[in-house]
């Protein structure tokens, strides 16, 4: 049962949802999202922060991101507003044999678009971008606690492949990680399901 998630919000044909990729930021766009992290990592975060970072580390941060040629940032957008992001992280090119293996991390959207399937639908763009640029197997991790997540990567065909007992440490509590991997194309001499 989940204990921890907000009550799901009416599904609303009004609202326009949209994913995409970002590349540079407009202050509007860069506003929201610093808005979208921060409150979601009062919420309870799951991507990393246990506290808000202040508006100029957020900053700063996101500037970065948008930098590092391994991070693919994309955003989730509710009514044309960044309501969360994710990141497909790219092996690094010396990893040869992990090559065909990428990873999407600090997947979150913010409690008040939460609902939507925004998620959802950010899950499948990051997939379809890893799918498109090569990679075979996506990988992600979560916390134990995290179980709308749980719910919604088991729901897309990720496997949970582990179980590491130290994963987070928040406010004195240890937490465990679950990791998970999709394949994305059959293997060689497999065929497609
Ligand atoms: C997990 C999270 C991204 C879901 O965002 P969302 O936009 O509300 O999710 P969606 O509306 O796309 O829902 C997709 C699926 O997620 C699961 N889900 C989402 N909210 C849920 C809830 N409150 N209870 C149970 N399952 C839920 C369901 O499987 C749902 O599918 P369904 O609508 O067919 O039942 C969001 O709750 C969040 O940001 N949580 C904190 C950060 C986090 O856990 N990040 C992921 C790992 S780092």
């Amino acid at each position: 049962m989940i204990t921890d998630a907000p009550p799901k919000p009416e599904q609303s044909p009004d609202n326009v949802l949209l994913v995409e990729r970002i590349e540079r930021f407009n202050d509007d766009d860069l506003h929201a999202l610093c808005e979208a992290t921060s409150a979601a990592v009062l919420d309870g975060g799951g991507f990393g922060w246990v506290t808000t970072p202040g508006r100029r580390a957020l900053e700063t941060y996101y500037r970065g991101v948008l930098l590092v040629p391994e991070r693919v940032l994309f955003v989730a957008r509710l009514n044309g507003e960044i309501v969360g992001s994710a990141h497909l992280v790219r092996p690094p090119r010396n990893n040869e044999a992990q090559a065909f293996a990428a990873q999407m991390m600090h997947a979150f959207i913010a409690p008040y678009a939460r609902g939507h399937g925004l998620a959802r639908a950010l899950t499948l763009k990051v997939e379809e971008f890893a799918r498109e640029s090569g990679y075979q197997v996506l990988n992600l991790d979560v916390r134990e606690t995290q179980e709308a997540a749980i719910r919604l990567y088991e729901s897309l065909g990720y496997e949970r492949w582990g179980v590491q007992p130290e994963y987070a440490l928040v406010r004195g509590t240890v937490i465990r990680g679950f990791y998970y991997a999709k394949r994305l194309r059959p293997r060689k001499g497999q065929s497609a399901e």
